[in-house]
């Protein structure tokens, strides 16, 4: 994918947000931000490679290593954690076998904990890729996971 200043600093639009813009279509080709892609896009937009790494490192929707197929975002903030958020993760965590910020052996999740989703109406919540999903509880958290590999284990079924 060829970049340039001038797509990064858009027609007007704030800078920062046009790198994050870049930096998820950059993610999206190829799987993570790689030192090898931040270096490409540092190459080919004359921006300090440490500016690119500092977002690419900051927020939590870019990721320099390989993530699972699914990336899972569970809040962390007060208002799910009052409403039982800390049960839920427990769950997660014995269903999924591993810690906040790990990936599953078989590739298909990612644990990640991130701050405030917008849903506190409906805490606990967390993400599933795009997906959102709140009023959890552990044995609600662990069904959506579970379509998750059923839907998975389906689809190399048949092919
Ligand atoms: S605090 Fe959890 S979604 Fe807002």
């Amino acid at each position: 994918m060829a970049v340039s200043e001038d797509a990064i600093q858009g027609s007007g639009a704030e800078p920062r947000a046009s790198l994050i813009e870049l930096l998820k279509r950059m993610q999206e080709t190829h799987g993570c931000l790689s030192q090898e892609v931040l270096t490409k896009v540092a190459a080919e937009t004359g921006l300090p490679l440490s500016k690119i790494y500092g977002v690419a490192t900051f927020y939590t929707l870019l990721t320099t290593r390989p993530k699972g197929r699914y990336r899972i975002f569970f809040c962390k903030n007060a208002p799910c954690h009052v409403r039982g958020a800390r049960r839920v993760l427990e769950a997660i965590v014995e269903y999924l076998g591993v810690q906040p910020g790990e990936t599953t052996p078989d590739g298909l999740f990612t644990l990640e904990l991130t701050s405030c989703l917008g849903l506190c109406a409906v805490a606990p919540a967390m993400m599933v890729g795009d997906d959102v999903y709140g009023n959890l509880t552990p044995q609600k958290a662990m069904a959506i996971l579970e379509d998750y590999r059923t839907r998975e284990r389906n689809e190399h079924a048949w092919s």
